[in-house]
């Protein structure tokens, strides 16, 4: 099933979204160059939301510990986050940003 997250417009570089589509866990909307990503918006090492965080580039870091992670690929790249982020598969239809529902 496809859900649809929010229009392309309102996501620009280095201001992820915040979405919180009913039924899905928290999830975050980042744009890089002309690409568009989805992940968990919850760290995986605390309570934190990373859209409250700082986006540099294709990396994500959390506005608690400095932990962060790979936007692509949701792999950890700085301690103390260990644990990958889950990434959504997008999709992009007349100018919404969807995911695929896990
Ligand atoms: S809660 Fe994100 S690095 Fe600790």
């Amino acid at each position: 099933m496809k859900v649809i997250l929010c229009p392309v417009s309102e996501v620009e570089e280095g201001r992820p979204v915040s979405v919180n589509p009913e039924g899905l866990p928290a999830l975050a909307v980042y744009r890089i160059g002309e690409e568009y990503f989805v992940t968990d918006n919850l760290c995986t090492h605390g309570n934190a939301m990373l859209t409250d965080g700082y986006q540099e580039g294709e990396v994500i870091e959390c506005p608690f510990h400095g932990g962060s992670f790979n936007i692509r690929s949701g792999k950890p790249s700085a301690y103390p986050c260990t644990d990958p982020l889950t990434v959504y598969r997008v999709i992009i239809e007349d100018g919404q940003i969807a995911i695929e529902a896990p």
